[in-house]
């Protein structure tokens, strides 16, 4: 059995934050970060336009109280308003410390950190690196883990939270490379896991992104909290999907329909292409279901709109937003100097996740924590986002609340002594369950079954919901688990058998659709990114509240509990 004083699960942005606090705090403990992937692969890398902070360098007039009411009204008044504060007060001081820490952030003439204009943001405050911010972020960060002497375990895949009677004392893992599996016990345990784009066929997200702390947590028998918010970012290269970064509308680009119409000018005068993403988001598939959006050969009807940049200029493009014309380039052949990009939205973001303090500590109910259990970044809910993220506020999370939980960690271990984990019964128990996938005798493969099951997702728990089609949606979900069990597996071998992965990834990816789904079909009202056609309107009345849903194989149970309300009494939303 391994052993250490801390365990991170989640290589990105959140859990090397934590490390790295942890280890100027305390420098004598042991802390170590399991990863998938290697962490400067997780998904935080490929983060484009930035990080929000009121640094003032452009817009004198900004504060961190306006970038406090712009995420709480950006939330649809949902964000936890303490959390809020405490996100948007420290993002200044957190963006300087990455400064110090070595993050070449682009520059103003003046040398001062350049920032830049973002959707739903009413001052210019995103600080960037070009448009490769979460690489230049996280490249420093994991250089610093090597220089606190972090253990980095990487290309592991964590299949189990140990929990024991309201305590979190270890997980069980998965090595890749040659199919071993170990025990790691430890005195505080975190998830830094990120996100669940792979529960839908178009998503921004990398292919490791399947949700598999949520899935975890509530299989230990924990809530996920808002599971409904899922972020669908507008600008999703089409077809492919990937990420055009919101950077790129901060600089300049319109959207334009099949008529030639700055269609935004219709939704949200005020902000246009600025507006929050929500509002963008279905700004452009109201626009393509009324027939203007854009076929390749340019005719009217078709799936996309067109994002253009074509009065920028090549100099600009090139300076501010280069990853983005390659993207466009390499994947679509678009040359976005002299042509319209094609774009839609793309899942992008999930607002819920596991329920945690401003402390980075779980939540076990409204009222309950879970001992010696902590998460930050994409895959917790704090909730500063509510049910809706502003573009550029996620990095900022993973930092201030990475910063955050690692200083409440190191704090909450010292004098604590290492648990007592029954090590035999947790690796027998996770041989069986590889052997069982290795044993089953399948007529399935594991794209069929994973493909099917992100197509039910995209089309039953969309951009626009009902009650009549979630419901479908959950029976069909029920259908793909019985065929999930009949997945076989071509290869039976332990070095680097990625399909063993791909298996457990599918019941992570489930546990989070059906999360999702039930999550959403409770919700009777429409808020945020979750637009309910039977139920259009906001009602704070009956959902101004956080979901909390306990997942068991035999269904979901829905709990509500209340948000936090200090600054701004929630309003009509307006752009
Ligand atoms: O559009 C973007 O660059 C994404 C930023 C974000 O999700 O915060």
């Amino acid at each position: 059995m391994l052993e250490h004083d801390v365990i991170i699960i989640g290589g990105g942005l959140a859990g090397c934050r934590a490390a790295v606090e942890i280890a100027r705090t305390d420098p004598s403990l042991n802390v170590a970060v399991v990863a998938k992937t290697h962490p400067i692969r997780s998904h935080s890398v490929a983060a484009q336009g930035g990080m929000a902070a009121s640094l003032r360098n452009v817009d004198t007039e900004d504060s961190w109280e306006a970038h406090a009411f712009d995420t709480v009204k950006g939330s649809d008044y949902l964000a936890d308003q303490d959390a809020v504060e405490i996100l948007t007060r420290e993002a200044p001081d957190v963006v300087i410390d990455l400064e110090h820490m070595g993050v070449l952030f682009s520059r103003l003439n003046d040398g001062r950190i350049a920032q830049r204009a973002f959707g739903g943001h009413s001052h210019n405050r995103t600080c960037y690196a070009a448009d490769k911010t979460g690489h230049a972020i996280l490249h420093e960060l994991v250089n610093n883990l090597r220089r606190y002497g972090v253990q980095i375990y990487q290309e592991w895949y964590v299949m189990r939270l140990i929990l024991e009677e309201g305590q979190a004392k270890g997980v069980v893992m998965y090595h890749l490379l040659d199919g071993q599996i170990v025990v790691v016990r430890a005195k505080a345990v975190m998830f830094a896991t990120g996100g669940y784009g792979r529960v839908y066929n178009t998503t921004s997200n990398d292919y490791a992104s399947t949700g598999d702390g949520l899935a975890m947590t509530a299989i230990a028998g924990l809530p996920l909290q808002d599971m409904e918010f899922v972020q669908f970012h507008p600008t999703g290269l089409y077809p492919v999907g990937v990420l055009i970064s919101e950077a790129v509308r901060g600089e300049g680009a319109y959207l334009i329909n099949s008529e030639g119409d700055r269609f935004m000018a219709n939704y949200a005068p005020s902000r246009m292409e600025l507006a929050p993403r929500d509002i963008t988001s279905r700004a452009i598939a109201y626009e393509i279901r009324a027939g203007r959006g854009v076929h390749l050969d340019g005719s009217a009807g078709g799936p996309f709109v067109y994002l253009d940049l074509r009065h920028m200029g090549k100099e600009k493009i090139m300076s501010r937003v280069p990853f983005c014309w390659e993207e466009a380039h390499r994947l679509v052949g678009v040359d976005a100097v002299t042509q319209p990009m094609p774009v839609r939205p793309t899942i992008h973001y999930c607002m819920g996740g596991i329920p945690v303090n401003t402390d980075g500590q779980v939540r076990s109910s409204d009222e309950g924590l879970v001992e010696a259990f902590f998460a930050a970044g994409e895959t917790s809910c704090v909730s500063v986002h509510g049910a809706n993220r502003l573009g550029s506020n996620s990095l900022l999370e993973c930092v201030v609340y990475g910063k955050r939980t690692g200083s409440a960690i190191a704090r909450f271990v010292q004098n604590r002594k290492l648990p007592t984990i029954d090590e035999q019964s947790y690796i027998k128990a996770a041989k069986q369950q590889i052997q069982a996938l290795l044993d089953q005798p399948g007529q399935y493969r594991i794209n069929q079954v994973r493909q099917a099951f992100q197509d039910c997702m995209t089309e039953y728990c969309g951009v626009f919901r009902t009650q009549e089609l979630m419901s479908q949606g959950l029976e069909k979900i029920q259908e793909l688990q019985q065929k999930a069990s009949q997945i076989y597996l071509d290869d039976k071998g332990t070095s680097w058998n990625t399909e063993i992965v791909e298996a457990l990834e599918i019941r992570s990816l489930m546990v989070v659709g059906q999360t999702i789904l039930s999550s959403a079909l409770n919700r009777q009202e429409s808020r945020g990114a979750h637009f309910r056609e039977d139920y259009p309107q906001r009602d704070d009345e009956n959902f101004l509240r956080h979901t909390l849903a306990y997942y068991s194989p035999a269904g979901i149970d829905i709990q509500y509990r209340p948000v936090t309300i200090t600054m701004f009494e929630p309003k009509e939303r307006k752009y």
